[in-house]
């Protein structure tokens, strides 16, 4: 197993919906599913190779980037890279 699967299992395990955790999205209006569909390298190079063309040498913003791991994966195309998002969990990762 990887260390981002590793990581991943430890955040759903020890965040996702734990009470505290709804408490701070309830009181910042940030509630969300928790779920990602950008989770390992192969699957953001596969984004990539889709997009290259659109996004080499652009300035890119990605809204929702969840763990950031997509956002990594376009700043090496891309000129610049700002990654937006809501949710401490995957922030912190
Ligand atoms: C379905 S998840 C996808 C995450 C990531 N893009 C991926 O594919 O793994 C949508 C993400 O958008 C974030 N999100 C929702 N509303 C947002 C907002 N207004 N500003 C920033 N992020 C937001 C959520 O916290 C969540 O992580």
């Amino acid at each position: 197993m990887s260390e981002l699967s590793h990581m991943l299992d430890y955040m759903y395990e020890n965040m996702d919906g734990r009470e505290c955790v709804e408490d701070y999205h309830d009181r910042h209006g940030t509630q969300t599913a928790g779920i990602l569909t950008v989770y390992d390298d192969e699957r953001a190079g596969l984004i990539i190779d889709r997009l290259y063309d659109r996004i080499a040498g652009k300035v890119v913003v990605e809204i929702g980037g969840g763990i950031g791991l997509l956002a990594c994966h376009l700043a090496g195309v891309a000129k610049r890279v700002f990654c937006i998002e809501c949710d401490l969990m995957w922030m912190s990762c």
